[in-house]
């Protein structure tokens, strides 16, 4: 079927002439403007069933999201992640909840140490409360090690089967220069021995099959790392590109 502009009406697309044809907009062509918030031509969809369309798809800005950030240990994630929220925060356009990784573990996990089975215990709860919170229309922003894929895909499918969106940011900054910056001090006792099982350097890290984003820090300066996030949401319907540029311009750079 296509439409006929001469009457309004939808019928067969031989029995219309090309220049008054209009062919229905494919399924993509349709999210894809729900994405964004822009209206469905009336044309082609009736109000009525937009409205309901619209309630299904919000627009992405609108939308719950999880934002999860993944690697080692001073990588730059947890810098990232609070530049990120904190520059939402002063737009006032999204609610965010930051689930740092020190600091869940301080309460959610507390008592969980860093097998491969507290890891992924670790993971799995932080992807179950960041769907929750996104669940509701908020933005969660995660920011553990996350070293395997298998905990970051349930992370992924817990924010999904709660209608929100999900971005993987694999923070990729390469070991030695997470292991140079050492602000713990924690690579120099792996080194020594005197803790085992550091990411990294005697415990894994499996590469993250399809990040969204791939950041490396090392030369990047921290508001430059974090203008790049922010401009990837931006560009993808999550926030108000432009709003969000215009502040973190203004802030000073984390
Ligand atoms: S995860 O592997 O379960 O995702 P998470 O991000 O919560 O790790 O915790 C990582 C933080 O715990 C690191 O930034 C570091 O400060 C601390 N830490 C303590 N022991 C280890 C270890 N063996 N491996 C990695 N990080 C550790």
């Amino acid at each position: 079927l296509a439409y006929d502009n001469r009457d309004g009406q939808w019928r067969s697309r031989d029995d219309i002439p090309p220049k008054h044809r209009r062919p229905a907009l494919d399924p993509e062509e349709v999210d894809d403007l729900l994405d964004r918030g822009a209206p469905l031509p009336e044309w082609h969809t009736p109000p009525a069933v937009a409205r309901e369309m619209i309630r299904a798809r919000p627009p992405r800005r609108q939308r719950g999201l999880v934002l999860f950030f993944t690697g080692l240990s001073g990588s730059g994630k947890s810098t990232m992640a609070r530049g990120v929220v904190e520059t939402l925060l002063e737009t006032g356009e999204r609610t965010v909840t930051l689930m740092d990784g020190d600091v869940v573990r301080r309460h959610l996990s507390a008592g969980l140490g860093f097998s491969a089975i507290d890891r992924d215990i670790n993971v799995r709860r932080i992807g179950w409360v960041a769907a929750e919170v996104a669940r509701h229309g908020g933005m969660a922003v995660c920011c553990p090690i996350a070293p395997y894929e298998a905990a970051r895909k349930a992370a992924h499918d817990f924010a999904r089967a709660a209608g929100a969106g999900f971005i993987l940011i694999w923070v990729n900054t390469p070991l030695a220069e997470c292991e140079r910056r050492d602000r713990k001090g924690l690579y120099a006792k792996a080194r020594a021995g005197q803790i085992k099982g550091m990411t990294g350097i005697d415990d894994p890290y499996e590469i993250p099959a399809s990040p969204d984003l791939t950041i490396d820090t090392t030369d990047l300066p921290g508001g430059e790392a974090i203008a790049t996030v922010l401009r990837y949401l931006g560009a993808n319907g999550w926030i108000d590109p432009r709003q969000a540029t215009e502040k973190r311009a203004q802030a000073p750079s984390a």
